[in-house]
């Protein structure tokens, strides 16, 4: 039997909601003999079974758990790779296409299987382990993926986080230097990816029904694209019959491959250009009344609670000078990406920024993350991606 965890007496609510996380304030009795990474038993006060997870002894999140229920259960091959399954079976059904080939596979929490992330890229995945419990099934994700046709295998780990989480690479994965550029397929859409160099795990997957959504809005228009990336946003605006599109990020590399996007799809298009700037001092600067639309998909500013008050700050700086400078009638896409800023506290900073410009702002749409990134109903945190389009008088 696996070591297990004795939770205090009235802190089992969470748990029995399938809350996946146990903070170790809740904690009666750590299991014994049990290291980083290990399963675990988690049982209430009267020494119930309630749940499985990772072990984690030095983190304030002291578990994470991947099974909940009253039955004891062999947490072997099978165990996983059903799991692996089933979020495949939700994208296949659901999302690709032949028109769509890159997709997130496994979403950590909102897949139940925490700490692992699986991004497909036509038959090559990039794979973030943020926990070392991932490495009990390792083989069995190789096995399973290779099952579901992906050809090659790519550990994205920062070796930061590696050191943290003592997590091992282990053999057989591609970890050595994976530098060709890997060419997708979205909403027919072709990309160049990078899962290398690339941020994340090369591409911004989350934002794909987003960016279809500009693709309808863009015709005749001048779109900023800005903290643009790899141009995500400014093909989609091309393929909408965008006037002019400008892609604004602080990264080369970036800026290069929007470039690189750009012609891929629209080999003629002539209104594209790249910004290699960073973006608060690109919309202090530009012209007002030029952009009809501007699209704001900074990077996270809150990695944790305690950002929050200075990533308020500055979301409210970058959404004040986009309506301070859209052209009337003009449309604001705004997002944050930041788990701890939700999504009454991002409508209120975009409303104060509305608020201290003074013009009419109103609401059109209100986005979020696509089916491949899904929300676990009983983990909230999983929602990390909020966006607002908003109408400017
Ligand atoms: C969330 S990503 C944008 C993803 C993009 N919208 C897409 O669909 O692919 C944030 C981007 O902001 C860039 N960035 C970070 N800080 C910046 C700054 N101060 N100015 C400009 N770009 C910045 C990063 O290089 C990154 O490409």
């Amino acid at each position: 039997m696996y070591p297990t965890l004795v939770l205090k007496s009235g802190r089992e609510r969470s748990v029995l909601n399938q809350h996946a996380w146990i903070y170790s304030g809740a904690v009666k009795e750590l299991p014994q003999n049990a290291n980083q990474g290990d399963i675990i038993r988690v049982t209430d006060n009267k020494n119930n079974l309630l749940a499985y997870g990772f072990y984690a002894p030095k983190n304030q999140i002291v578990a994470r758990l991947f099974y909940f229920g009253v039955k004891e259960v062999d947490i072997n091959n099978t165990f996983w790779r059903d799991k692996i399954l089933k979020a495949y079976e939700l994208r296949k059904n659901y999302l690709i296409a032949s028109n769509t080939n890159a997709y997130r596979l496994l979403h950590a929490e909102g897949d139940s299987l925490p700490g692992l992330i699986v991004d497909v890229y036509d038959h090559t995945t990039s794979v973030q382990v943020l926990h070392k419990g991932v490495e009990l099934f390792y083989q069995i994700l190789i096995d399973t993926l290779l099952e579901i046709g992906i050809k090659h295998i790519y550990l994205k780990t920062k070796d930061n986080s590696r050191r943290l989480e003592q997590i091992n690479v282990p053999q057989g994965w591609a970890t050595e230097p994976f530098t060709e550029d890997i060419l997708i397929t979205e909403n027919g859409l072709k990309f160049w990816v990078n899962v290398e160099k690339g941020q994340k795990t090369g591409f911004f997957l989350d934002q794909r029904e987003n960016r279809d959504l500009l693709k309808k809005y863009s015709k005749d228009k001048v779109v900023l694209n800005a903290f643009g990336y790899t141009g995500g946003f400014s093909v989609y605006a091309a393929a909408g019959g965008a006037k002019e599109v400008v892609s604004a990020d602080i990264s080369k590399d970036a800026s290069e491959m929007a470039d690189k996007n750009v012609k891929l799809n629209f080999a003629e298009y002539e209104n594209h250009q790249t910004v290699t700037e960073d973006c608060f001092a690109y919309l202090k600067n530009m012209p007002e009344n030029y952009f009809d639309i501007l699209v704001l998909d900074p990077p996270a500013f809150a990695k944790t609670a305690q950002n929050v008050p200075n990533a308020s700050r500055g979301y409210k700086e970058i959404n004040m000078w986009g309506f301070k400078k859209v052209k009337k009638g003009g449309l604001v896409f705004t997002f944050s990406c930041s788990g701890s800023v939700d999504r009454d506290l991002f409508r209120k900073i975009v409303f104060g920024a509305a608020a201290d410009v003074g013009r009419n702002v109103r609401i059109i749409h209100q986005l979020t993350q696509p089916i491949d990134h899904p929300i676990n109903i009983y983990h909230p945190e999983g929602e990390y991606l909020k966006g607002l389009v908003l109408y400017v008088e």
